[in-house]
């Protein structure tokens, strides 16, 4: 388990000014989970991540890894402690001049886990079969797409078999795709594995995808943090709600009614609430906005409407809408 407890990080510029990244964060990663921290650019996001594995040390506060306090460790301790973590980038860091089965094995080289030179090749190939490139292994970073390098950065994160894999925007350079197929390999590897995976990204999608909790990080805040699904149909905080509907919608910016936004929790998410809404009222509505997604196999979603511009049919919806079961809110 990792826990974070009242963690601030401060830098100070050569000009004297500090510069708040992390404060009062306080979050606990359980064993086994795939834990997405989101927030947009500048949030605190890789600061925080970083703090996590003492790249970077804290101002203030603890980082404590299976029991053990990070910050109070020496530093053959803190080495030791270090390698339950792996890390993987967005922009990969493989070694350029080595092929994807030497980077695989460079860990193993490195962490003292030397063995017999057979043996490390003999694990790296292994790995790169696990991740789906046994083929690519003589080819070069150079020689590989994007997709395919995160696959071998995936490979040898894993080399020293790590207990947490920490992933700063893995996915941000690939396209929808790939994208998708790096985060299922994720999920394999969280599910047969069991290695705890701390997923770092300013897409909802990629939280939607394979995070079980999340914590959205606002202005280096912790602004909210729970099951993906709570997060995603019930958003208390404004950074949440514009993560999961982006404030820039076009379509939102030009729509000039009163807005409803009605929320799908899992039972009703099928059921075709629009139609019955404007069947039972005769009132028009117009659709702005509609998203569902599957967590855990339930259905949940989104969708904002703009109530019809004459007075009475809105107020027949909006009666309409206070004597159903739906879930719904005007929009500010
Ligand atoms: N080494 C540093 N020195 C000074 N300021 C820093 C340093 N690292 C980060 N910061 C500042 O801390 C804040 C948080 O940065 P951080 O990189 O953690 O954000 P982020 O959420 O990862 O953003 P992005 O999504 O763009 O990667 C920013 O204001 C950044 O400028
Ligand atoms: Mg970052």
């Amino acid at each position: 388990m990792i826990e974070i407890k009242e963690l601030c990080k401060t830098f100070r510029m050569p000009d004297g000014r500090q510069i708040t990244a992390l404060s009062d964060i306080n979050l606990s990663i359980q064993d086994g989970e795939i834990f997405g921290i989101i927030g947009l650019s500048g949030a605190g996001k890789s600061t925080l991540v970083r703090c996590i594995n003492l790249l970077e040390r804290p101002s203030s506060g603890q980082v404590i890894v299976d029991g053990r306090e990070l910050t109070a460790l020496k530093p053959k301790e803190l080495r030791q402690a270090r390698r339950s973590m792996s890390m993987i980038f967005q922009d990969f860091n493989l070694l350029m001049q080595r092929t994807a089965l030497e980077n695989v094995c460079f860990p193993l080289e490195l962490n003292g886990l030397r063995g017999e030179a057979a043996w490390r090749k003999k694990r790296a190939m292994e790995l790169l079969e696990l991740v789906g490139l046994a083929d690519r292994a003589n080819s070069y970073p150079s020689q590989l797409s994007g997709g395919q390098k995160q696959r071998v950065a995936i490979a040898r994160a894993l080399a020293t078999e790590p207990k947490y894999l920490l992933c700063d925007e893995a996915t941000s350079a690939l396209d929808p795709n790939t994208t998708r197929s790096i985060l299922d390999l994720l999920r394999r590897i969280n599910e047969t594995m069991g290695v705890t995976i701390v997923v770092i990204t300013h897409e909802m999608k990629v939280i939607d995808q394979i995070c079980h909790r999340v914590a959205v990080i606002d202005q280096s805040r912790i602004a909210e943090l729970g099951r993906v699904s709570e997060v995603f149909t019930n958003p208390r905080s404004d950074i949440a709600r514009e993560l999961i509907i982006p404030r820039d919608r076009a379509v939102l910016d030009t729509a000039g009614g009163r807005r409803i936004r009605i929320t799908f929790d899992g039972s009703d998410a099928k059921a075709p609430v629009i139609s019955e809404m404007v069947l039972e009222c005769q009132a028009p509505v117009n659709i702005l906005f509609a998203d569902t997604r599957e967590f855990e196999g339930v259905t949940h979603g989104h969708m904002i409407v703009e109530l019809p511009s004459d007075p009475r049919q809105a107020e027949k919806l909006l009666v309409w809408l206070k004597n159903s079961q739906v879930k719904w809110q005007e929009e500010a």
